[in-house]
């Protein structure tokens, strides 16, 4: 049986082979080469249990011990912390937590509407530009390398290290970024003990509870984990969404003229064309039955966000954009004790470029037809190669 996690279509429009597999139940066996089936869970009430279930691992480090994986990828990247279960979670999250709080994230918004603003400056009424490469690219890079401390000098470097760290299909280009930027931010660190300053890696260096406090390794892993998870992410917030506006241009109007609804508007953004469309790694640490799929102990388990955010189920008319619904309960920043640590930050970014966009251009159009666009070819994340749009 072919994979349709493969087929060119799906990278298109992934949503059909979504209800396609939950209309035959919310959890379904997926052919996977050679390996075992894994199994895609599409149902709204069963993703959001199975991102609570304690039956089913992160621990990469348990499920691929002694196996030669042909990889070498640095251990801060192939041990993050999404990548734990507890207790060593519990522990990593708690402090993680203490340094990288809603405080931190409100002081930033003036630095990301300056950002942003910087950007539009160069956009020009009537002239097509690419709002991917122009806007929604380098906005989530620039702003975690403000709040790390990255100087202004290493900004490209990290970007284009960080870019690397995606290159699907690419393993060595990634294991050799992975190397890269590790040793910069290990760096960085040892810079920040020696001159604390006030930003998070200082936080972060001094988060303590109790005795415990972050180990050198545990630093760097959660300076990378920052680094790379709030990338691609936000990213595909800000295209997904803007591309779902300027697609229903009446829904775009009525946001211009009510733009006091932008902070429920990027919720059902998310919940229409989840950035995130399949979570991370998961498996089965024992044989357990989900969703009326029995699946045998050691299987990998695919959560779909972007499947669970439109099951009609839980969603009435879920393929129609609607500013008017409430969208909360949607999964796009998973659920439960990995749920999205960067979801304050994740939110901040794309309600004030939507917010920058609708005040000052109004008048903002696709610039292609909605046929001529292409998608990233990547499974887990949903987003736009390039969005051209016409100020
Ligand atoms: C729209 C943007 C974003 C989306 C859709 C998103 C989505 C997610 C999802 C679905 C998870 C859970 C994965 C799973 O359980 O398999 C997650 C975890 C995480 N995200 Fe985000 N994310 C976004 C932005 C960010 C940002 C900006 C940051 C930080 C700078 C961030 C940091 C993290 C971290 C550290 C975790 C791991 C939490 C843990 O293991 O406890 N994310 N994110």
């Amino acid at each position: 049986m072919a994979n349709p996690l493969q087929d060119p279509e799906f990278f298109q429009n992934p949503y059909p082979t979504y209800a396609a597999l939950r209309s035959l139940g919310p959890v379904q066996p997926v052919p996977a080469g050679n390996g075992p089936a894994r199994y895609l869970v599409t149902g709204y009430a069963e993703a959001r249990a199975a991102f609570t279930d304690q039956r089913l691992s992160k621990d990469t480090a348990r499920i691929f011990a002694g196996k030669d994986t042909g990889r070498n990828l640095h251990p801060a990247v192939s041990h993050s912390m999404l990548a734990t279960d507890p207790p060593q979670h519990t522990r990593l999250r708690g402090l993680v937590t203490k340094a990288f709080t809603p405080g931190a994230i409100a002081k930033l918004r003036p630095y990301i509407e300056s950002v942003v603003d910087e950007y539009l400056d160069n956009w020009t009424a009537g002239e097509r530009v690419d709002a991917m490469e122009s806007l929604a690219v380098p906005l989530p890079v620039t702003v975690i390398c403000q709040m790390l401390g990255v100087p202004e000098a290493d900004r490209a470097q990290v970007r284009a290290w960080s870019n690397d760290l995606f290159a699907a299909g690419q393993p060595e280009r990634i294991d050799s970024a992975s190397h890269a930027v590790a040793g910069y931010l290990a760096d960085l660190i040892d810079a920040r003990r020696r001159t604390p300053d006030d930003g998070l890696l200082t936080d972060l260096i001094r988060a303590r509870d109790g005795q415990d406090r972050l180990s050198e390794d545990e630093l760097v892993s959660l300076a990378v984990l920052l680094l790379v998870a709030g990338h691609e992410t936000t990213t595909n917030l800000i295209g997904n969404g803007l591309l779902a506006l300027l697609r229903t241009p009446e829904l775009f109007h009525q946001l211009c003229e009510q733009p006091h609804l932008v902070g429920a508007t990027v919720d059902e953004l998310l919940r229409l064309d989840s950035p995130v469309s399949i979570a991370t790694f998961r498996f089965a640490t024992e044989t357990i039955s989900i969703g009326g799929a029995q699946i045998p102990a050691g299987s990998p388990v695919l959560i779909s966000a972007g499947a669970a955010n439109r099951d009609p189920g839980r969603f009435a008319e879920p393929d129609r954009l609607d500013l008017n619904r409430d969208a909360r309960g949607h999964l796009a920043f998973g659920h439960g004790i990995h749920r999205c640590l960067g979801a304050p930050l994740a939110r901040a970014e794309g309600e004030i470029a939507i917010h920058r966009l609708i005040t000052r251009f109004p008048g903002l159009r696709l610039g292609v037809a909605y046929g001529e666009l292409r998608w990233r070819r990547t499974r887990l994340m949903r987003g736009l190669e390039a969005l051209p749009v016409v100020p």
